[in-house]
């Protein structure tokens, strides 16, 4: 058994903590819920660096208010995960600590900003920035972990990082899913059995778009691909699909050294989504 990881609460205390370290540290940001994905970028940040942190927060700002309140939540679950995994400590927060009183700035990455104006979710990545930025200030890490479940924020995030040279290094980390393909997500645990079942055809849809696309077929023609397989499953209803270049969100053309099929799908009533990466030829 790993020792009990320390569990910080106010931004102040993780400053000094990091403060007082020797070595490097790793630092693995989540909104809690932790599952096997999560717990694939702890192992690594304790691998690559002397103690791993984890962030438990969820972050009002990237959430609808139902969204927010219906997140899961268990602090001592996550804590015990973590330190499995082999995390130092746990910075969990309050909203109240993280956003006082006349907390207002935050983040525009104008391009990337306009071209995801086609997903209306521009608010919530704006949040996540506000959020990302104020946890590598407090925690003040050499690696900091991001998955590429989540492609969009990750190349929001690369971007700030470069444009104001915040001193950490990024660390792509791959997506984990189980063995019918079915990326891991807290979102995973609120499936029915039915829909459980139904889930896995995201990751098909998304395979045989990256089929059709590896074919000759051209990106709209894929995309009526990943459609149709998605639509063979009653359950699973398409809300938003592109293929697009990871790192500006524009269509990929061809010969583009890397290009991302994303989905994001509502398997009865519940949003998952997912993506894999690719060259295309
Ligand atoms: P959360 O959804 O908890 O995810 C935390 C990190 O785990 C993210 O970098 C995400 O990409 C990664 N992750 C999630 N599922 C994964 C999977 N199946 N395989 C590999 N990695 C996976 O993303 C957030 O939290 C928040 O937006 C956050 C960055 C913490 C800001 O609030």
């Amino acid at each position: 058994m790993k020792r009990k990881p320390a569990i910080i609460r106010s931004p102040e205390a993780m400053g000094r903590w990091s403060a007082g370290l020797k070595g490097t540290l790793g630092f693995v940001p989540t909104l809690g819920a932790l599952h096997e994905g999560h717990v694939s970028l702890i192992k690594r940040a304790s691998r690559e660096n002397d103690v791993a942190v984890v962030s438990v927060f969820v972050n009002p700002l990237q959430f609808t208010p139902e969204g927010f309140r219906k997140y899961p939540r268990n602090l001592a679950a996550d804590a015990k995960l973590a330190a499995a995994a082999g995390a130092s400590a746990i910075f969990a927060p309050s909203a109240e600590q993280m956003y006082p009183a006349g907390f207002q700035s935050h983040i525009v990455l104008p391009r990337l900003f306009a071209a995801l104006k086609r997903q209306n979710l521009e608010w919530h990545y704006r949040g996540v920035l506000q959020v990302v930025m104020k946890l590598l200030q407090i925690v003040l890490p050499d690696r900091v972990y991001f998955g590429l479940k989540d492609p969009h924020q990750l190349a929001l995030i690369e971007r700030m990082a470069a444009d104001f040279n915040l001193p950490v290094v990024i660390r792509r980390c791959s997506t984990v899913r189980g063995r019918d393909g079915l990326a891991r997500s807290s979102r995973n645990a609120l499936l029915t059995p039915g829909e459980r079942a139904a889930a896995p055809v995201i990751y098909r849809a998304l395979c045989a778009a990256k089929k059709a696309l590896h074919e000759g077929k051209t990106p709209a023609r894929a995309m009526r691909v990943l459609e149709k397989t998605l639509a063979a499953v009653p359950l699973a209803r398409l809300e938003y699909a592109e293929i697009i270049d990871p790192s500006t969100f524009l269509p990929a053309r061809r010969g583009a050294r890397e290009a991302l099929a994303y989905a994001a799908v509502w398997i009865g009533e519940k949003r998952l989504a997912d993506n894999i990466r690719f060259r295309l030829k």
